[in-house]
């Protein structure tokens, strides 16, 4: 049967492979406002998503919706600028089809990026965040359905989805640069309303310390075909309640934005030592 979510992700891994060449070991998503690092690789290639068969058609702000090839401290990894989401009306499966994509392609390690709302009363606005694990409140799995043995097993464990090995280099890279980085449990919501005080209260007691609206369906897709992940927030702004002011979309971009040189330096030393990790 033809336009299987396998079918989807195996048509846009044979664009990649064509237009971008063998696969790097490693690539990254790139969420709202953090677009830039994808700006840094040397030596680029890069192909738009519109022209990649099987891959949804992304339409927010602050995506410019691209993957590039290029080189980062010696590696040559993949960068994904732009995503889709639950709240554009995509359906589970779609949303995963660029992560799937990947692990057909070739590619090992996939570090998952996102602008999130702190919880956690020790975030700040343009800190950074290392998922530690996640907090699946979309209402979706990107699983649900008859499972293809092609990508992977029909109950795939979530016990240690964020890499150990991974987290511990990004402290140490975070360490060495004399970076703040906390580390947390990321709640993903499908949005794409902001949350309630008291939604962000039942999340503070549910043992979120960040909150956003990606990455945990990408993760679920992501561990379910045997790639190892790595999650990064930047904290765009306080959880609905907790600050002054209330939250929009072009804050969360211009903290981002902020936020950009801790981010674009964590990342040029981690994704490196990630590379040299799963290329051994
Ligand atoms: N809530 C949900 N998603 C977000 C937030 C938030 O406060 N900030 C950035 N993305």
């Amino acid at each position: 049967m033809m336009n299987t979510t396998f079918d989807l992700a195996a048509a846009a891994a044979r664009t990649f492979q064509e237009r971008l060449g063998d696969p790097p070991a490693v690539a990254i998503v790139l969420g709202s406002g953090l677009g830039d690092f994808a700006t840094t690789l040397e030596g680029a290639v890069g192909v738009d998503y519109a022209s990649v068969p099987g891959l949804p058609l992304v339409g927010v702000e602050g995506h410019a919706g691209r993957v590039v090839v290029g080189g980062v401290g010696g590696a040559r990894i993949a960068a994904l600028s732009g995503r889709a989401h639950l709240y554009e009306g995509h359906e589970p499966a779609a949303v995963v089809t660029a992560v799937r994509a990947l692990r057909l392609w070739g590619v090992s390690a996939l570090v998952l990026t996102n602008a999130a709302g702190g919880i956690n009363s020790a975030m700040r606005p343009g800190d950074l965040m290392l998922i530690s694990d996640h907090l699946n409140l979309s209402g979706y799995s990107p699983l649900r359905g008859p499972n293809d043995d092609r990508l992977g097993p029909r109950f795939p464990d979530m016990s240690v989805a964020y890499d150990a090995e991974f987290r511990a280099l990004f402290r140490q890279v975070a360490q060495t640069r004399d970076l703040t980085l906390h580390e947390g449990v990321y709640a993903g919501l499908a949005g794409p309303s902001y949350e309630t005080p008291a939604e962000i209260r039942m999340l503070r007691t549910m043992g979120a310390d960040a909150v956003g609206m990606s990455t945990v369906v990408e993760v679920i897709a992501a561990r379910h075909c045997g790639l190892r992940v790595a999650g990064l927030s930047c904290i765009t702004n306080l959880a609905a309640g907790l600050g002054q002011s209330t939250l929009s979309h072009d804050e969360v971009k211009e903290t981002a934005n902020l936020a950009r040189s801790a981010f674009i330096g964590l990342l040029s030393s981690a994704l490196p030592g990630i590379a040299a990790k799963v290329s051994t």
